[in-house]
């Protein structure tokens, strides 16, 4: 058999992985922080390449980090948007450039859906809805006037927003459950825990059951109930949102009484969207991710074994 050199024969282009973008809002709770390690461990294992940028909470940041993913023509763009209004223009500066652009965790209120493709995240509205159901069953007892007070994560963010018209929606026609006070506290420890001293100067005793928003503001609150002389999960009912393994252990010992599951864990969505994306697969508007909601009785057999 002789040797056929065939030379229109042409070396294959080298394959280069895909190279996602993505813009994660900060690092303000625990739930955040399992949600980029998420992001980075799924785009290692998927062989992907992701170009991250954290804005600190700051919006004009995440659009800095948007235009630089545009400059670096990366084949997919993520963003986790830190509040809901003022995206229409940059995502139209996405769209023109062709790149397809996923929304992960938050959304982003525009007017245009074709602006993205697909919408990766929690339901946070039935969140809000789960825990106001918890607050109706703890409280079926009471017949006196019961007063709630609201800590809110950032100030129109879908989590914030979506939560808190869950929980108002379900507890309407208990005439009884008042919110006393609403404030944001933008999800973190530290302003939960000062928004909280305040509504205990104002109110005092008044205050018989916290909904917190996040897990963290819910950590920090507890520490200003201690500190003013009542006790957590009893003097005031807890319930809050994530399920984080440091919320877990107050559970455990009684301090929160019911949270909300809210899964961080988004990197493997994310990077099969991508996948498809890039294979021209169309994908659902819509991708929700699955929860459950927890409360004391359950929280011993669970407290360790969380993965965030
Ligand atoms: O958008 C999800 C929310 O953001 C989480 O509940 C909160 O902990 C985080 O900061």
């Amino acid at each position: 058999v002789k040797n056929v050199i065939n030379q229109n024969y042409q070396e294959p282009a080298p394959v280069r992985p895909i190279v996602l973008g993505f813009s994660q809002l900060g690092s303000e709770s625990a739930w955040r922080n399992a949600n980029t390690m998420s992001i980075r461990e799924a785009a290692e294992e998927a062989g992907i390449e992701l170009r991250f940028e954290n804005a600190d909470q700051s919006q004009s940041k995440q659009f800095e980090a948007v235009r630089s993913f545009i400059k670096q023509k990366v084949d997919v763009i993520a963003i986790a948007p830190v509040i809901e209004s003022g995206w229409e223009p940059i995502l139209k500066e996405v769209k023109q450039a062709g790149i397809p652009l996923i929304m992960l965790d938050r959304l982003a209120n525009v007017s245009d859906p074709s602006l993205y493709v697909t919408y990766i995240g929690s339901d946070f509205y039935e969140e809000g809805r789960k825990a106001g159901k918890y607050v109706i069953d703890k409280m079926s007892s009471k017949k006196d006037n019961i007063g709630i007070v609201e800590l809110v994560g950032t100030e129109g963010s879908t989590p914030s927003i979506a939560r808190g018209k869950g929980f108002r929606d379900v507890i309407k026609n208990h005439t009884n459950l008042k919110i006393l006070k609403s404030e944001p506290a933008d999800f973190t420890f530290e302003q939960g825990k000062q928004v909280m001293k305040s509504f205990l100067t104002k109110m005092g005793s008044d205050i018989r059951v916290l909904y917190s928003h996040n897990d963290d503001m819910a950590l920090g609150a507890i520490e200003a109930i201690e500190e003013y002389g009542l006790r957590p999960g009893k003097d005031i009912i807890i319930i809050s949102v994530d399920g984080t393994n440091k919320a877990f252990e107050k559970m455990a010992q009684g301090k929160i009484n019911s949270v909300v599951e809210c899964n961080p864990l988004l990197g493997p969505n994310l990077m099969q969207a991508v996948n498809e994306l890039i294979q021209g697969r169309s994908l659902p508007k819509r991708i929700v991710t699955p929860e459950s909601v927890f409360t004391e009785t359950m929280a011993e057999a669970e407290v360790g074994k969380r993965k965030y």
